[in-house]
């Protein structure tokens, strides 16, 4: 259980309807069912199709048939509670309830048939997160929180790394096909001398979870959307690590850019993406290395002459 920094205020007055742990309880239901659905695609060819202007965002018909399973559950239980989900799917119209859903994130490495990906589910109560579960079912891993209660991979309870230098920290990056290749490549060029390693994963929710039990120790995320944030950043924040906007304040489930860490590293991660000096070292000058000596020709050779 960890005290939530950047969630925006206090508990509410009135005892939660329905309570989180109830909520959490379909959440991790729903998941599951999604997660049936996203192991049986693996076996079988996927029905590819591309989204936005650039054609660059594929969705699988698992995409789409995850999020039918999530939405109906959800419409099932709680008729009235809103959805936000990645592929269009909305629900009622309660002021108070939204669930946010990303029915399979991590779809590039899905369709490459890269075991990295889940289902994330974050339920929001009056502007704060409350419940969150993220399934990958490909290695039948269920993370999940409640705010206040904990979180919890497979049932037992998570801690973040206790890494505490940059440069024995793992990192990874979250950035989305949408930011300017040059510009994503010029902030892990700058954070890449003072780090272990960089990595790019392919699914943000799922390495939020990461960095919440420990096997990633710090990410950065941009052009995020809610859905790829909502449960993982419940179960982080619970299981003692830290999230914020770049400049260390709250960040905001819509908020779109995003710092996470095991909270030791949180200043000095945030430090380093804002230290444009950190240029590529130059290339060192490589010793003037003297010319082979020559070889002497070899003689040619001499046929012999018969007698
Ligand atoms: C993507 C993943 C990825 C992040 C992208 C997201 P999707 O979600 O979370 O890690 O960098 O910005 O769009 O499309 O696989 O659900
Ligand atoms: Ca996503
Ligand atoms: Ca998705």
């Amino acid at each position: 259980m960890a005290s939530i920094a950047g969630d925006t205020d206090t508990q509410p007055a009135q005892p939660m309807h329905p309570s989180p742990a109830t909520i959490l309880e379909l959440a991790i239901d729903l998941a599951r069912k999604a997660g049936a659905i996203i192991l049986e695609g693996v076996a079988r060819p996927l029905d590819i199709s591309y989204k936005g202007t650039e054609a660059n965002d594929p969705v699988t018909d698992v995409d789409r048939r995850s999020e039918a399973a999530v939405a109906e559950g959800i419409r099932a239980r709680f008729p009235d509670h809103r959805i936000l989900s990645e592929e269009g799917t909305t629900g009622g119209d309660n002021p108070h309830w939204r669930w946010i859903v990303d029915p399979l994130d991590g779809t590039v490495n899905y369709a490459h048939r890269l075991p990295f990906c889940c289902v994330s589910i974050g339920v929001e109560h009056e502007g704060r997160i409350v419940a969150g579960a993220v399934y990958n079912a490909l290695a039948d891993e269920l993370f999940a929180a409640t705010r206040g209660g904990g979180a919890t991979l497979n049932g037992a309870p998570i801690r973040p790394s206790a890494t505490e230098e940059l440069r024995r920290a793992l990192i990874t990056a979250a950035v989305g096909p949408w930011e300017a290749a040059g510009r994503r490549f010029e902030r892990a060029r700058g954070l890449a001398p003072h780090v272990q390693a960089i990595r790019e994963l392919g699914s943000a929710a799922l390495e939020l979870c990461y960095v919440a039990a420990g096997r990633i120790d710090g990410m950065g995320g941009a052009t995020l959307n809610a859905w790829d944030v909502a449960a993982g950043m419940v179960i982080l924040r619970e299981a003692g690590g830290q999230i914020t906007d770049p400049y260390g304040d709250p960040f905001a489930v819509d908020g779109k850019h995003m710092v996470a860490s095991n909270g030791r590293l949180h200043g000095a991660l945030m430090a380093r993406l804002h230290d444009h000096s950190s240029e590529v070292p130059p290339k060192p000058e490589q010793p003037e290395t003297p010319a082979p000596p020559e070889q002497p020709a070899t003689p040619a050779p001499t046929t012999p002459t018969s007698a």
